[in-house]
Parts: structure tokens; C-alpha cells; sequence
């Protein structure tokens, strides 16, 4: 069996389309239009493309965007200041600090100090903290992203059994809170897992975000499962390949994501809803 392609391309530009449309309904009654600002601190060159392109997504929607560019010796201090006028900033409604920072700043703090409801990250303790309690409101944008992708196959994902592998705050712990909201059976492996290819190999659901690439061999995914690929790195000759050997994953699996234009368009396409549903949030 060949598995179904999910493209993320395609769903992400719906997704573009329903924003838009929203956007425009706003403006026509006299609401703001949503804006969002994120921070880059320092020269990360793959920091600076998602940047670019998340800007890019906002000018086609219509979202106002606001670029903050600051040098790699920005202080602590700096950023706060700075997260601070964002937090009061009435054209503001999604903040976004773009991680990695460089090694001198503390993440965390950073995250605590923006507002929770522009935290479009979905990164503040008060929104992970509803997550847990299964109430979500601004949910972490790749887990969110890889749940429309896998709603978008039909499958019922009650009962199954999930594995995220990979346990970041940005992807893995998230994830396996948004896999419980769907009635998955969760396993969450990371560098200290044994047997980590016989687990994959018991799952129907496989999310993997390890940033290592081809990691994860075809020939461990289970006949049939729904494989997710987060993953996105960059070969010696250039090619861009995911966590997962997809040529032979592909050949066991009923669905599975492409990179790129699988995950990554995704993530982008769920900040936007996330600054969206910030500025409907901050209206009441
Ligand atoms: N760097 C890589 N992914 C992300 C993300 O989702 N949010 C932020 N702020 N930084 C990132």
C-alpha cells in the first residue's frame, strides 16, 4: 500500500482563505484589524527565513505585522522592555519572541512576561497550563497545525496508539496533551527511551520532531499507521528531508506528511488563527 499523501500546502492555504475572510468581516464592523509582532533577536539564518515567511503570511491575510529585528547583544532587560510596550500596544494582539535567543537570554522569563492572551506562541504557563486541563485557548502552533492535519484524513483517533517522539516544550509535550485531547493512548519517547523502534512499531499515530534527519526508519512504521514528520533538515547536497525515511515509511503508512510542504506551512497557518482568535479574545 502507498500511503495518502496529507498536504499541508494545500490545507494551510485554506486556512489562509477563511482568515482573510474573517479579517475583512472584522474591519467591515469597525473592529481592529489583527496584528501581530515578532521579535527576532540576533543573526540566526534559519530563524530569519520562518520570520520572513510568517510575515509574508500576514500581509496575504491581512493581519497587520510588525518586524522587531535587534542586535545579538540585546539585554535581558531590552527584551522585557520591549515585550512590555507590546503587552500595552492597542494595534498589537498576537506577540511572537522567535526562539532560538541567543545564549545570554533567559526564554523563560521572556515567555512569562508576555501577555497570556497575545501569547500566540501558546508557550505562557497560563496557556500550557489550560492545555493540561483541557480547556485549550491558544495552543502551541505546531501541535494545533499536526491535529488539523491528521482531523483532515477522517480518521477517527479514538483509542489509538499515539507516539510522539521528541519531547521539546515548543513541539513534543504539547503534542502529547493535544493527542490526549483526541482520546489517543499517548507514549512520549526522547533521548533517554530504550527500545525506541519497537514502540514505533506497536503505533497507529507516529509524530516525530527530533530535528535529526531520517532518523527514523520506514521499515519500524506499523502497516497502516498515520505518520506525522515535523522534522525539517538540511542534507550536504542541499535537499531538505524530515526526521522520518520517508520513501519506505511511505509504503506502510495509510497517511503521511511530505518535507517540505507538509508541517511547516501548517505551523504558520495556525499563528495566524492564533492572532485572530488574540484580537477576538482582547475585544471582550
Ligand atoms: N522556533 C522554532 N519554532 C518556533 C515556534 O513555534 N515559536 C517560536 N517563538 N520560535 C520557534
Amino acid at each position: 500500500m502507498s500511503a495518502q499523501i496529507i498536504d499541508g500546502s494545500k490545507l494551510a492555504s485554506q486556512i489562509h482563505e477563511q482568515i482573510s475572510k474573517q479579517v475583512q468581516e472584522r474591519i467591515a464592523q469597525g473592529l481592529s484589524r489583527p496584528g501581530l509582532a515578532v521579535v527576532l533577536v540576533g543573526e540566526d539564518p534559519a530563524s530569519k527565513v520562518y520570520v520572513r515567511n510568517k510575515h509574508r503570511a500576514c500581509e496575504k491575510t491581512g493581519i497587520y505585522s510588525r518586524q522587531i529585528e535587534l542586535s545579538e547583544k540585546t539585554t535581558q532587560k531590552e527584551l522585557l522592555k520591549i515585550v512590555d510596550d507590546l503587552n500595552s500596544d492597542p494595534e498589537i494582539h498576537g506577540i511572537l519572541v522567535q526562539f532560538p535567543l541567543p545564549k545570554h537570554l533567559d526564554p523563560k522569563e521572556i515567555i512569562e512576561r508576555i501577555h497570556p492572551k497575545k501569547d500566540v506562541d501558546g508557550f505562557h504557563p497560563y496557556n500550557v497550563g489550560r492545555l493540561v486541563q483541557g480547556m485549550p485557548t491558544l495552543r502551541p502552533c505546531t501541535p494545533y497545525g499536526v491535529i488539523k492535519m491528521l482531523e483532515s484524513t477522517g480518521v477517527d483517533l479514538t483509542g489509538k496508539d499515539a507516539i510522539m517522539v521528541g519531547a521539546s516544550t515548543v513541539v513534543g509535550r504539547p503534542m502529547l496533551l493535544e493527542l490526549l485531547l483526541k482520546n489517543c493512548t499517548v507514549t512520549i519517547c526522547h533521548k533517554a527511551t530504550q527500545n525506541l523502534s519497537e514502540k514505533i512499531r506497536r503505533s497507529e499515530v507516529v509524530v516525530v520532531a527530533i530535528g535529526n534527519p531520517e532518523f527514523i526508519k520506514g521499515e519500524w512504521i506499523k502497516e497502516g499507521a498515520i505518520v506525522i514528520d515535523v522534522g525539517i533538515n538540511r542534507l550536504p547536497d542541499g535537499r531538505l528531508v524530515g526526521d522520518i525515511e520517508f520513501d519506505v515509511a511511505k509504503e506502510r503508512a495509510s497517511f503521511i506528511t511530505p518535507v517540505p510542504g507538509g508541517v511547516g506551512p501548517m505551523t504558520i497557518a495556525m499563528l495566524l488563527v492564533n492572532t485572530l482568535e488574540a484580537a477576538k479574545m482582547l475585544d471582550e
